[in-house]
């Protein structure tokens, strides 16, 4: 009897941290709430060495089961997601539509498990829609990106923007409804990109397929942070429930309160020689600088960050991933280990979460914007493609939680604007009005993953459902 009281959710990520780090989150505030959930991993994302993630009453763990590629050779090519992503995608897609099956008739016939009921699937795969409701499950596409991101990605599936943009558009602004008036360079890179992959493109616009056709659907965000345009979204599809910001440690519940990580990384983070290297610096005082796990800037880019750093004269934590480290000028790190610490991979969370930050240099991915919201830390952005310019279009002038750098003529961020924008969000004349807003923002994060906030009753209210179905 107890077996069908229990909801069990198989959940699909896409295998980039990005994409992973909200999918586990979200996972374990479902497990946490009394649902077991199942979590696929497939090269890059291994299973091996995975300590257990804990999210829920009792000890409870997210389970993993683990996709497998027929053949080594196989694998080997195909798990190199961002050298070959269509390929990547392609050969993932058969894997799931072959072994998802498997996985949840496994768990049926399981004495320790319980029926699958409901696939949790990252909004890239449209397609799962179909899995889903060949075996019988809810479906339930996961957003990772903004609302206002997602809503342009779906004004262009609708037809009613063209992506890329028409030459002569290029200085046009962009209205559409929900949203503020969009300069081109405010819309996602793709728009202006020419040499943008036609494949990502396509896809993009293919979350919106069939997505009205979903049980549930769920964005990372929280209705108090987009309020504009989630209301509107929410008055065309009321399936749409935000369920964010997914960060650990922002909970009142005991149990994820002193969570600091999301769990499963696809890079070994320094952990222990950040912590002892911010303990050591003033409140407020650092700088740190990340672009996340895809980013590859330019040499001349790295090289004009890297001086701007320096020029600022503040301390600074720099996470600069192994295959980008030898775009730092020569001789950068031996000039600067007075001021500075440039480590592969940071414990981003516990970083942005120490009182010694002061100001966070980043690209602007989803997850880093979330993260730096939540825990009220102002913002310089510097976004490289994809959502990230619109995000910092929100940073700076829709939440005023920061400025975003500007370009010269060449398309480059100088050391010189580096380094303004840095003192200003520090220092300068608008710095304690980013600071309060940095704050209002942190509150209203917590007050919406809270027990009776937003995205926490949105959260009740679906695991209610799945118990109930
Ligand atoms: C990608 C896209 O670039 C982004 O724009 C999109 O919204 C999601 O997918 P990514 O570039 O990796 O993601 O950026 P982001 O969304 O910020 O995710 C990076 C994650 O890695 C964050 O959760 C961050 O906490 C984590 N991180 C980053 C670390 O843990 N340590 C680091 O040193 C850097």
């Amino acid at each position: 009897m107890e077996k069908q009281e229990r909801g069990h959710i198989v959940a699909l990520p896409l295998p980039a941290q990005g994409h992973v780090n909200p999918m586990i989150q979200f996972s374990k505030r479902l497990i946490s709430k009394g649902l077991k959930l199942t979590l696929i991993t497939v090269p890059p994302l291994e299973m091996d060495n995975i300590p257990p993630i804990q999210a829920g009453v009792g000890g409870e763990t997210i389970g993993f089961e683990r996709l497998s590629f027929p053949t080594k050779e196989e694998e080997g090519v195909s798990s190199d997601i961002q050298g070959n992503f269509q390929s990547y995608y392609k050969q993932f897609r058969q894997l799931v539509s072959i072994q998802l099956p498997q996985i949840v008739e496994k768990h049926k016939n399981m004495q320790a498990s319980y029926p699958v009921s409901c696939l949790l699937y990252d909004s890239h795969f449209p397609w799962a829609l179909d899995v889903a409701k060949q075996l019988g499950l809810a479906a339930a596409p996961l957003f990772t990106q903004s609302c206002a991101v997602n809503t342009i990605h779906y004004n262009v599936h609708q037809g009613l923007l063209r992506i890329p943009l028409r030459e002569d558009q290029d200085e046009a602004l962009v209205c559409m409804a929900g949203l503020p008036r969009l300069e081109i360079f405010d819309l996602p890179s793709f728009f202006y990109d020419r040499e943008a992959d036609p494949f990502i493109l396509a896809l993009l616009a293919s979350q919106f397929s069939n997505f009205a056709e979903a049980d549930f659907i769920f964005v990372n965000t929280f209705d108090s942070l987009e309020e504009q345009v989630v209301s509107w979204a929410a008055r065309q599809w009321p399936a749409i429930k935000n369920i964010g910001p997914t960060i650990p440690s922002m909970y009142l519940d005991k149990r994820l309160k002193d969570d600091k990580d999301y769990g499963l990384s696809l890079f070994k983070p320094e952990a222990d020689i950040c912590r002892k290297w911010l303990d050591s610096k003033g409140d407020a005082s650092v700088v740190y600088v990340a672009f996340g796990s895809m980013a590859t800037l330019g040499e001349e880019q790295m090289e004009e960050i890297a001086w701007g750093l320096k020029r600022s004269e503040r301390p600074f934590l720099w996470a600069v991933r192994e295959s980008e480290l030898k775009k730092l000028p020569r001789n950068f790190i031996e000039e600067t280990t007075e001021k500075g610490l440039v480590v592969p991979w940071c414990p981003q969370l516990e970083v942005l979460a120490h009182e010694a930050v002061g100001c966070f240099v980043t690209h602007c991915g989803w997850n880093s914007t979330l993260e730096a919201l939540s825990l009220g830390v102002p913002m310089v952005a510097v976004p490289y493609w994809s959502d990230q310019p619109t995000n910092a279009k929100f940073v700076m002038d829709v939440w005023r939680v920061g400025l975003r750098a500007k370009l010269n003529k060449r398309g480059i961020v100088t050391r010189e604007e580096v380094e303004l924008c840095i003192k200003e969000v520090m220092e300068g004349e608008s710095s304690l009005e980013i600071k309060r807003n940095s704050e209002k923002l942190k509150v209203m994060a917590r007050e919406a993953v809270d027990e009776g906030g937003s995205s926490d009753n949105n959260i009740q209210q679906f695991v209610n459902k799945l118990v109930c179905a």
